[in-house]
């Protein structure tokens, strides 16, 4: 019978190992016991970006990007789009289970009665400078949260940890409201917790001088979808950044910090706004062969296509399209959708993009519905951040009661200088290269 062993011959002692398989993984720890000699430190594996390396056991979700497939605790996305909401799937990521009636009701509430921010967060963030870019703003304001609750700190304590999670997942629409606000110089508006999670959300945006805002309805149940389609997507990078934070037993608020930082970069929260660069420079549909055809030559790049893990239509861009249009009922339409679906068209039947596996990401469709509900492009990174914040959380906690975790700390292969010893500043040898050596460090 076949074992679930691997079997490793080291050419340099001849030796022979047998490691365990489990969940299609060995354990890099197995090899530790490789060695050439016994002061050897034994072998490890090399991996940049982790491309090959599973950093965690994982209960949350599950990607098959080979077949197009994303699970929320087993629940497909599609199903959840269409019959959920997002404060239930934020449910679902966090507890694990779809809730009964009675503990959906508590849960609404105990988000709901934590919308509002501390006075003082409100003047933290009137320190930014008027044009501050709103993801700067949320990525510093969730960080400063963490010195106006320091019970946060017992990240051991379930009660703590659950507070913390309903205060995040709570305060993140108020506080990425307060900072679009702020960046147009209008004055915040506190939450109306009569209000769905994003009926409230599009009020602390859009209210003006009307006494109540009543949000439409379309738009409201829209973004709310989109908050469902973005709410997990299991070791992504600003994932993998709040669990390497959060390892360190930081509280939660920095964790998330880090995390909203890593989704402040251009290649993670930035890829919807590339987008809409992208078709704006294209321009028409009579430009889309030509700039198919530039793209091929490797002159840039088509933004919103292709992904490290879907090698598939990514599941969540089909439903995006759809909610497109009925975005494009409410709000007129956007006249870049149709350059982008005649990308797609002209992508889709090309061989370079066919043999490549390159679709739509979720990040095609997005920004242009984001763009027609009347939000800047500084905004999509703060958008994608609201409803992430329950998966981070998630896998936060997930990670802080994980017995094989430690303090995350990944080993290196030393390439440098062997040892050199210190000589005052007119006996230093002048290599030709010092020049080029030093400028480049940074
Ligand atoms: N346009 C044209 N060619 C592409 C594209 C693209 N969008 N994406 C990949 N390719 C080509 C590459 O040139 C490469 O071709 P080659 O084998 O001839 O050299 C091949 O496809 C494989 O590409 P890699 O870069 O190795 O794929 P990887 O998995 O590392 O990259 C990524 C995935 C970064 C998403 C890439 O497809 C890309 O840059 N896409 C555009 C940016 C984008 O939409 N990012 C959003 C991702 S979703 C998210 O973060 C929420």
């Amino acid at each position: 019978m076949a074992k679930d062993t691997l079997t490793i011959t080291d050419n340099r002692t001849g030796k022979q190992y047998e490691i365990p398989i489990e969940h299609g993984a060995i354990r890099a720890m197995d090899l530790r016991q490789i060695q050439v000699a016994a002061a050897d430190f034994g072998l490890m594996t090399y991996d940049p970006a982790f491309t090959n390396t599973a950093s965690c056991k994982s209960r949350i979700t599950y990607i098959d990007g080979d077949n197009g497939i994303l699970r929320y605790r087993g629940y497909p996305i599609e199903e959840l789009a269409e019959k959920s909401d997002y404060l239930e799937t934020a449910y679902l990521i966090v507890k694990g289970e779809l809730p009964n009636r009675q503990h959906f009701d508590m849960w609404k509430r105990n988000i709901t009665l934590h919308t509002m921010v501390h006075e003082n967060v409100k003047k933290f963030m009137d320190g930014f400078r008027y044009d501050a870019h709103p993801m700067g703003m949320l990525v510093g304001t969730i960080g400063a949260l963490s010195t106006f609750y320091p019970d946060a700190k017992n990240i051991f304590d379930l009660e703590s940890r659950r507070v913390q999670t309903r205060r995040l997942i709570g305060k993140m629409p108020t506080i990425a409201a307060f900072a679009y606000r702020h960046s147009r110089g209008l004055p915040y508006v506190y939450p109306d917790n009569d209000l769905s999670y994003t009926g409230n959300f599009l009020s602390m945006l859009f209210k003006m001088t009307e006494l109540v805002y009543k949000p439409n309805p379309v738009l409201e149940r829209a973004l709310d979808v989109l908050f469902v389609l973005h709410a997990d997507h299991e070791q992504n990078c600003s994932t993998n950044a709040v669990r390497s934070v959060g390892s360190s037993q930081v509280d939660p608020y920095s964790a998330v910090a880090a995390a909203a930082a890593a989704l402040y970069g251009p290649l993670h929260g930035g890829a919807n706004e590339a987008v809409i660069h992208m078709l704006m420079e294209i321009g028409s549909i009579d430009n889309v062969p030509a700039a198919v055809k530039k793209f091929k030559a490797g002159e840039g790049r088509l933004m919103g296509f292709g992904h490290r893990v879907y090698k598939n239509y990514d599941p969540r861009a089909k439903i995006i399209k759809r909610i497109a249009e009925e975005v494009f009922e409410v709000t007129g339409k956007n006249p870049l959708i149709d350059i982008a679906v005649e990308l797609e068209r002209i992508a889709l039947q090309d061989d370079y993009f066919v043999k490549r596996k390159l679709y739509p990401n979720v990040d095609f469709y997005s920004g242009i519905i984001y763009q027609a509900m009347g939000f800047p492009m500084t905004m999509f990174p703060v958008l994608f951040a609201i409803p992430r914040t329950s998966g981070w959380l998630a896998q936060w906690a997930e990670m802080v009661r994980d017995s094989e975790q430690k303090i995350a700390r990944p080993r290196q292969l030393y390439v440098g200088e062997e040892i050199r010893h210190w000589a005052p500043v007119a006996q230093r040898p002048e290599p030709a290269s010092r020049e080029d050596a030093v400028t480049e460090q940074i």
